[in-house]
């Protein structure tokens, strides 16, 4: 499984041959703008939330693609209202696509659309695919939900929010690591704007000091797990 950096809350995911990508965010990241939008591929689309910094893409990534937008029943219905494919989930719910598992998670957040409409509730989302499983925590708060996780899965990669302010700081985000027992955490959505920049190299220290190791990558970049 190869897991591509595209800034933010936005990550793609190339399973087997199959491109999913996650909450795509990146005309509007000025931090992202070597991130050509035309060149993303795209199977489906799964969206934890409906929040701008996560859904600005959607459409047009979907309608040049013919992705299947993948996220919960309210976002679903949104889309296909505009005539995009999407495949509803609600929050507990697996489906086996051709890429692999996935479960819509717990996450303690809000989900309105950029225009306030209701976006239903937000999620995460775990992933397993090419013998590995990973959990894409969205944006969300610590939550002693995350310890059910442990009881059924074995997570080779955690992408958890570190950037504090709208989601867990750094802090909360070793906790989520403790509770969901993955010590290899990619952290996501920190310094695209001012509310949640962070000190990466204290970052990276404070997860040492505990015995785990945080993943920041640059925008564009790559791991192979
Ligand atoms: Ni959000
Ligand atoms: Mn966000």
């Amino acid at each position: 499984m190869k897991v591509t950096f595209y800034g933010h809350g936005c990550i793609g995911l190339q399973i087997d041959n199959i491109s999913v990508l996650v909450d795509p965010f990146i005309s509007g990241n000025s931090k992202a703008s070597h991130i050509n939008i035309e060149d993303i591929e795209a199977d489906y689309i799964l969206i934890t939330h409906a929040h701008q910094d996560h859904i600005l893409d959607v459409e047009t990534i979907a309608r040049q693609t013919n992705a299947i937008l993948v996220s919960n029943y309210e976002i679903i219905s949104h889309y296909e209202k505009l005539g995009l494919e999407g495949h509803p989930m609600n929050h507990g719910g697996n489906w086996t696509f051709e890429f692999g598992d996935v479960k819509y998670v717990n996450a303690v957040h809000t989900s309105s659309f950029p225009d306030g409409s209701y976006g239903g509730q937000p999620g995460g989302f775990i992933i397993k695919g090419e013998g590995k499983t990973i959990y894409i925590a969205g944006d969300t708060a610590l939550t002693m939900d995350m310890k059910l996780i442990p009881l059924q899965y074995k997570l080779d990669l955690a992408i958890l929010p570190i950037g504090d302010n709208f989601t867990m700081g750094i802090e909360d985000a070793i906790l989520a690591s403790d509770f969901i027992e993955c010590d290899k955490i990619l952290g996501y959505h920190y310094d695209t704007f001012g509310y949640i920049e962070i000190d990466q190299v204290l970052a990276r220290q404070k997860f040492f000091e505990k015995g785990k190791d945080l993943m920041l990558l640059d925008i564009g970049e790559s791991i192979e797990l």
